[in-house]
Formats: structure tokens, C-alpha cells, sequence
């Protein structure tokens, strides 16, 4: 079969699952992912037979498209910052509005122009720790998960990007304090209440770790808390918690660092949203 054939043929299989923008972004890359060509050599290689092992591997791709699959889970990649991750089911994918957060920390490290030390909380891919560790060369980047399965992924991610970062697998919730002290404390933990989730796409529910996005309806702040909590002992001096938020959470959480005797700032994304938040404990 010719790539041309081929192209259409996957565009017929998909275009009742996804719009027509989305599908044509995608499928480039699909493309890319399976026979290596860039979109220039797609072109190029238009109207060739491909590889009997290459029609496979599309029809396979279909077919997990089809179940709602995300596209970073079937090809095994998303990007961050302007790098490529390895992600997979044990990982959450790292999400724009994260790289956003980043920016903030990156920022404020350039002000204070000291080399810090950092802890991720909730590493998940890496994402954080390593491009903190990329952007600021001076730091020392701790990150931490729950997960040794999100663990060996981060660690991959550390290895391929020429990432120096140490990793500790530690149950936030069940700590009573932190593997050292810290300028900066970053996390962006799970903090969707489970009640949510209904309403959620398939495509996330479906796929992406419960354990990387849920909390109880109950204490949907829990790992604010704990995080807060343990910052008291675990920040230097000037430290700061940054924390990437629910957009909907924004007042509540405010009110709650001002309780635990925080000064807390917000910040939105790029879409207006409140998803940010950075404390220092009051003087
Ligand atoms: C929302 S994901 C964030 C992943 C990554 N930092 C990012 O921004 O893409 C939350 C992460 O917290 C981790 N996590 C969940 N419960 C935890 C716990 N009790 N202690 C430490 N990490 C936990 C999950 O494994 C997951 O990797």
C-alpha cells in the first residue's frame, strides 16, 4: 500500500472519533512515528509502497486511537519546555500549564541569583525536577514520588537529558519530614476531588494514573496541607512552596495558607485561569 492510501485510510478510520483539526495535527505525527520521515520526507515519500511491518504498526495505532488512547502514551513521548519525555501509563503527561509554573520558579531564581535547592513533590515524569535542573544549572533538584514506577520513568528522563537530579521514593502523606532543607519547594500534586471525575474525558480517566490526579471529596487539599505542614521545618530561610493549583481551589487555598501562616501569591495561565500559587511563611 502507498503512504497516500495509507493517509486516507487512517483519516476514514478516525475522523468520526476525533475533528478535523485535532486529526490532521496528529496525524503528521503519527506518521513520523512510525516510518521516522519528518513532514517534508512525508511528502516525498507520498506515493510509495511502505513497509508490510509499517501498515501493521498503523493499524495497530488505529486501533488504540480508537479506544481513546493518548496519543503521548502511544507513542511513548510528550514534551516539556522544548524537550522530549518519556511517558508511559505510570505517568501523568506533563501538561502546558505545569511548564507555566516552571517559568515562574525559573524567574524567581533568577531574582534571588543563589544556587538553590529544590524539592519536587509528586515528580511523576521528572518534568519539573528536570527542567528546573536544565534551567538552573547551579541547583540541586530533588525529586520525590510515591511511585517507583513514576520513579524509574523520571530517572529515565534524568538519564536521556543529561539530568542531574536525585530521587527518593517517600509517601508524602505519611511523612513526618522531608530528606533535607529546601529554597524551594515545588509540587503540583493530585488535586481533582473524586467527584469530578465523571465528568472528566475518557481519554484521562480511561488512561492517565488515578493516583497522579485524584483526592478524596472529603480533604481535597490534603497534600497542600501536608506540604505546607512539612515546609515549616523543611524550608530555609526566604523558602518558598510553589504549587500548581485547580483553577476552581484558587480562594479556598489562599484562605487555608493564610491559616497555616503563609503569605501566599497567585498567578494565572495563560488562560486567565487562577493556577499557581506561590507562599513564604509571614515573618
Ligand atoms: C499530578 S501528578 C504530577 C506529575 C508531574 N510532577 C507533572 O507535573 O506532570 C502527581 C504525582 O504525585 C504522585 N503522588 C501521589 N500520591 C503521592 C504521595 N502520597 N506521596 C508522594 N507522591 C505522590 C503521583 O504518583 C504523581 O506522580
Amino acid at each position: 500500500m502507498r503512504l497516500a492510501e495509507i493517509k486516507q485510510n487512517i483519516k476514514n478510520q478516525l475522523i468520526s472519533s476525533y475533528d478535523t483539526v485535532e486529526l490532521n495535527s496528529l496525524l503528521p505525527l503519527f506518521i513520523e512515528h512510525v516510518t521516522g520521515w519528518n513532514q517534508v520526507q512525508q511528502v516525498i515519500h507520498l506515493q510509495d509502497e511502505i513497509k508490510p511491518s509499517w501498515e501493521k504498526s498503523f493499524q495497530e495505532g488505529v486501533v488504540q486511537l480508537l479506544q481513546n488512547k493518548p496519543f503521548q502514551y502511544i507513542t511513548g513521548k510528550a514534551w516539556f519546555l522544548g524537550n522530549e519525555y518519556f511517558v508511559n501509563e505510570s505517568v501523568l503527561i506533563p501538561r502546558p500549564e505545569t511548564e507555566e509554573l516552571v517559568e515562574w520558579i525559573h524567574e524567581y531564581a533568577q531574582i534571588v541569583n543563589k544556587p538553590l535547592q529544590i524539592a519536587d513533590i509528586g515528580t511523576g515524569s521528572g518534568c519539573i525536577a528536570i527542567a528546573l535542573s536544565l534551567l538552573l544549572s547551579e541547583a540541586k533538584v530533588t525529586g520525590i514520588d510515591v511511585s517507583d514506577k513514576a520513579l524509574k520513568v523520571a530517572q529515565k528522563n534524568a538519564s536521556t537529558l543529561h539530568a542531574n537530579v536525585s530521587w527518593v521514593q517517600q509517601d508524602i502523606l505519611m511523612s513526618a519530614s522531608l530528606p533535607e532543607k529546601y529554597d524551594i519547594i515545588v509540587s503540583n500534586p493530585p488535586y481533582i476531588p473524586l467527584r469530578e471525575k465523571e465528568n472528566m474525558e475518557n481519554q484521562v480517566t480511561q488512561y492517565e494514573p488515578a493516583i497522579a490526579l485524584f483526592v478524596s471529596n472529603e480533604d481535597p487539599f490534603i497534600f497542600y496541607k501536608m506540604i505546607a505542614r512539612l515546609g515549616k521545618q523543611a524550608l530555609n530561610k526566604n523558602g518558598q512552596l510553589f504549587f500548581e493549583i485547580h483553577y476552581d481551589q484558587a480562594t479556598a487555598l489562599m484562605n487555608l495558607l493564610d491559616e497555616m501562616n503563609y503569605h501566599a501569591e497567585l498567578r494565572q495561565d495563560m488562560f486567565g485561569k487562577d493556577r499557581m500559587i506561590r507562599a513564604s511563611l509571614k515573618k
